[in-house]
């Protein structure tokens, strides 16, 4: 059914002080939660509360949703607001009033509310826009600007998510570093205080700098997995982004204001008549802990949102921490056969694969943009890769980063107009490249027809690694040209996002991951058209553990690429490389040829044992318990959505001299039904089951959750994988 509801049938926008009657109630709900919003007198639209469709809990969050400029609330604070306007004459007032509301529930999976405000002015609009998913609890929010004038109007902001709040009870912010290297995904914990704190991320095309487009808040206390009342928020944009947190306190109250969008680093412009639409920032919340809130996220992301979200992804072996670049058609075939051997199902040929004569890539700073087969490393292109991978049976992907160039290419010499760079200026580099303007709609064309002319020529590829490894350093496009350079970071996203979608619609049974330099992609935008992610090139268990555990929270574990490798040494076994990098998408990155014959067996058995769990980890529950930086024997477990099966994973990180017993926890189990437990993943050499000798196998979900799991570990990464069915 649609319902169109224009309470405010005159409106009375492009007026002044008009006076409003009848406060409608709006409200929106998903299965448990449910968002209600008032309009008062002044036509000023308000928040009214979050909390459960029941009733019995309230969020703190409530307030006006839109303030004005200029500010009527006398001594009162001036508060962030969502928006911000600049018309051609200057002036940045904009006052916006409740126009009307529209509550759309004619979709199965979820209800869409519009509520629409128009300034008092001028005919300028803003729609927010909200989808309550009704099964998966998740709520997803955007808003879209109108200029209905004559003349552009500059938008320095327009977020996507704005919401206020009473934080006379502490409000407590979990977020995440996307730094560098083996600090990627870690998280921050902190109590918000008086004034602001802002979040931002610069890079333009990433997040390698700067938090993880995603936060926690905690309502009251700091949550943990199983308690705490929290929400959890992120955002659907792969570039920079800005998310501030406000605590003030007038009139001795003390109030939150959280503002989270695009952080623009000039203002964009909207033509006469034009829109703006931001990214769309997805919810979920909780009233116990952090785990429920991940979980509606997870179910969310794999029904509504990823592309192929119900397929299981493949086991991968990648050439690049093994190769690195030295790369040939010989080498390719020889680690495909020794991968399929493995039982590895799709081999994945990294960088270094393309360029020719002294442009070829065989280093940093070359060849990026000359998407041709390097004629002396690959003189046959794929033809004899493909059809030796059709003989193994194992399947096939290749790397990409169509979004650069180096200045040592065809590419760069034949399209200079085609790079980003400030005009008369040189430019930064990095990794010796720089990046195309991706703002251009040729330069879209071009990237998608890089990788679909591959993808034509071999229809049996079937995974594509596309990577980013510079930032816009050289924030110019020149397609926008000197009045429009504010358009350049929509543009650019948008222009990446788009040219996703098309490979994504024309090739669905291609699955694509997103990389940039390590995990500056490890977020929902980059998501919205890729099947997997890579959250970091370190790739030493115990930072693996703590960093895939980290991205969980908003990430579902079947994007979360865990590759294993030798990083740390020969002091870590495979099993503990294996057991980690089980808990999202198993991968490796060996050089089969210089691996011992003690690892690739290993190497099987992990494999193995992953083939007999994946669909529980990939298309299950995750519930995680102990976090690997609270203590040294963190575990999670995985519940299939039938209940059926569960798989337990549980590390020991840090050094013991004598063995320890430690009980696992386990949840999500069916109480009444009867669990069988076995241990998989005990490779050759290293048999001694970890679950405790005498442990009944079989007891009910019920005694299983009780009491957990009793495992024992006798050295420092030690672990153990356990099945139970
Ligand atoms: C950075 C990525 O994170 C690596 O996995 C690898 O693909 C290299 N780029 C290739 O240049």
């Amino acid at each position: 059914m649609k319902k169109r509801l224009m309470i405010c049938a005159l409106a009375m926008c492009g007026t002044s002080g008009a006076v409003f009657g009848e406060s409608p109630a709006i409200e929106l709900n998903t299965r448990n939660v449910s968002f209600k919003y008032t309009v008062d007198q002044k036509q000023a639209l308000h928040l009214e509360s979050v909390g459960s469709v029941d009733g019995k809990w309230v969020s703190p969050l409530k307030g006006p949703l839109f303030t004005s400029t200029p500010c009527r609330l006398g001594n009162s604070p001036r508060f962030i607001s969502p928006l911000s306007i600049v018309t051609d004459d200057g002036s940045s007032g904009i006052e916006l009033i409740y126009q009307s509301h529209e509550l759309d529930q004619s979709h199965a999976d979820y209800a869409h509310l519009t509520i629409t405000m128009c300034d008092q002015l001028y005919p300028i609009t803003v729609e927010l826009h909200q989808q309550a998913y009704v099964n998966e609890d998740t709520i997803v929010q955007w808003m879209v600007l109108r200029n209905g004038l004559e003349s552009p109007i500059k938008v320095p902001r327009l977020d996507s998510l704005y919401l206020r709040g009473d934080a006379q009870k502490d409000i407590y912010l979990e977020w995440y570093g996307s730094n560098e290297y083996n600090t990627a995904g870690r998280p921050f914990r902190e109590k918000l205080n008086m004034g602001t704190r802002l979040l931002e991320s610069r890079d333009g095309n990433r997040h390698k700098a700067g938090p993880i487009p995603a936060f926690i808040l905690g309502f009251g206390e700091q949550p943990d997995e199983t308690s705490g009342a929290c929400m959890i928020a992120a955002l659907e944009w792969p570039g920079s982004s800005r998310f501030s947190f406000e605590i003030s306190e007038p009139h001795k109250k003390r109030d939150l204001e959280l503002s989270a969008g695009v952080n623009q680093s000039q203002a964009p412009v909207v033509e006469p008549g034009g829109s703006m639409t931001t990214p769309r920032a997805i919810v979920s919340f909780s009233q116990s802990g952090i785990g429920p809130a991940s979980r509606n996220l997870h179910r969310f992301a794999r029904k509504h949102f990823l592309p192929g979200g119900d397929r299981l992804r493949p086991i991968d072996n990648n050439s690049w921490e093994g190769c690195k670049m030295d790369v040939n058609e010989a080498s390719i075939i020889q680690m495909m056969k020794d991968s399929a051997g493995l039982g590895i199902e799709l081999y994945v040929l990294d960088d270094g694969w393309f360029g020719n004569g002294s442009d070829a890539r065989v280093a940093a700073g070359l060849g990026l943009g000359d998407w041709q087969f390097n004629q002396e490393r690959f003189p046959n292109g794929l033809d004899n890769v493909m059809k030796a991978a059709k003989d193994l049976d194992i399947e096939f992907g290749i790397w990409f980063e169509p979004e650069m160039v180096c200045r040592r290419s065809k590419l760069y010499r034949e399209h200079p107009e085609w790079v980003m760079l400030n005009p008369g200026r040189n430019g930064a580099e990095q990794r010796g490249q720089l990046v195309l303007d991706v703002a251009n709609p040729e330069v879209q064309e071009f990237m998608f027809n890089v990788v679909d002319d591959v993808l034509c020529a071999y229809p049996a590829i079937r995974y594509i690694k596309w990577d980013a490894n510079s930032n816009i350093n050289n924030p110019y496009s020149p397609y926008l040209g000197p009045d429009r350079q504010g358009n350049m970071l929509n543009a650019y996203n948008n222009g990446y996002l788009s040219v996703m979608k098309r490979l994504v619609e024309k090739h669905p049974t291609v699955d694509f991951m997103a990389c940039a330099a390590g995990g500056g992609r490890s977020n929902l935008g980059a998501m919205r058209y890729s099947h997997t992610f890579w959250p970091s090139d370190a790739t030493h268990p115990a930072y693996r553990l703590s960093a895939q555990w980290n991205f969980s929270r908003f990430m579902p574990p079947l994007t979360i690429t865990g590759h294993v490798t030798h990083a740390g040494g020969e002091g870590i076994s495979p099993k503990f490389r294996f057991d980690v990098s089980m808990m999202g998408q198993l991968g490796m990155e060996v050089d089969t040829r210089s691996s011992t014959p003690e690892y690739l067996s290993a190497a099987r058995t992990g494999i193995a044992a992953y083939k007999q769990i994946r669909p529980i980890v990939q298309r299950g529950d995750q519930y995680r318990h102990a976090h690997p930086s609270d203590s040294t024997t963190p575990s999670m477990n995985f519940v299939s959505q039938d209940e059926k099966s569960a798989l337990l994973l549980a590390y020991q990180t840090s050094g013991t001299k004598t063995p320890i017993q430690v009980n696992a926890p386990i949840s999500g189990l069916d109480p009444e039904r009867i669990y069988t437990v076995t241990e998989i993943n005990l490779p050759e050499g290293d048999e001694q089951p970890r679950v405790a000798q005498g442990v009944k196998k079989q007891q009910s979900g019920a005694a299983w959750m009780k009491a957990g799991v009793p495992l024992v570990f006798s050295r420092q990464y030690d672990s153990a994988a356990v099945l139970l069915k």
